[in-house]
């Protein structure tokens, strides 16, 4: 852990770098196949999804262009309530496009079962979804979810661009937090 500079703060490493390398290489190349021919926008919520946006996308072999949006649920804590304010929209008209939705992880699901709506009702020819983590809390609400890295237990984790506080997010890898962390 000494090389990523986060002490002993991380408990333990669920998903290695290598792991969800190679788990998005098999998601890229099944993106590859299903949408072979077709024109394909790659959306990311911002900033959880910046890792496995990079790291997926430079994985696939067919052309695709990328946007980016930033949502913000309203929720005390850690829960999120499935009221979602837009922070930042897309730059790009989904209308008549194949939209993937890039995630780094579902929770609840709420934030991206709205997502989803959202972009349907503005005429998006398709729109499925890509998370590289699922809670099994997402069961709750109905997300269909296309392209899937790992499920996890029903912890908090960090890494691959998930934070705590906004730490953590360039770990390579997703790990859980040690106790202190929170106690500090
Ligand atoms: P949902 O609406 O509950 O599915 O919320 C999903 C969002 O909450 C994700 O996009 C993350 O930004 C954040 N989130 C959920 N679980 C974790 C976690 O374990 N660590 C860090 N962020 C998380
Ligand atoms: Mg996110």
């Amino acid at each position: 852990m000494e090389q990523y500079g986060v002490g002993d703060d991380i408990d333990k490493v669920l998903i290695s770098e290598t792991q969800m390398q190679e788990r998005l290489a098999q998601m890229a190349a099944e993106i590859d196949r299903d949408y072979a021919g077709r024109d394909l926008l790659l959306v990311g919520v911002l900033k959880g999804a910046i890792m496995v946006m990079a790291d997926l996308s430079r994985k696939i072999t067919i052309p695709v262009t990328m946007d980016w949006m930033a949502v913000s649920s309203y929720g005390s804590g850690t829960k999120s309530s499935g009221v979602v304010r837009i922070l930042k929209d897309l730059d790009t008209d989904v209308a008549g496009r194949h939209v993937l939705i890039v995630e780094d992880i579902i929770d609840s699901g709420l934030t991206l079962s709205w997502l989803q709506k959202n972009l349907l009702t503005r005429g998006a020819a398709s729109v499925e979804i890509a998370t590289a983590l699922r809670k099994p809390d997402a069961a709750k609400v109905e997300v269909n979810v296309r392209y899937l890295g790992f499920d996890i237990p029903n912890e908090f984790v960090v890494g691959y661009g998930l934070d705590y506080a906004e730490n953590y997010r360039t770990l390579p890898f997703v790990g859980t937090l040690a106790e202190h962390v929170y106690n500090n």
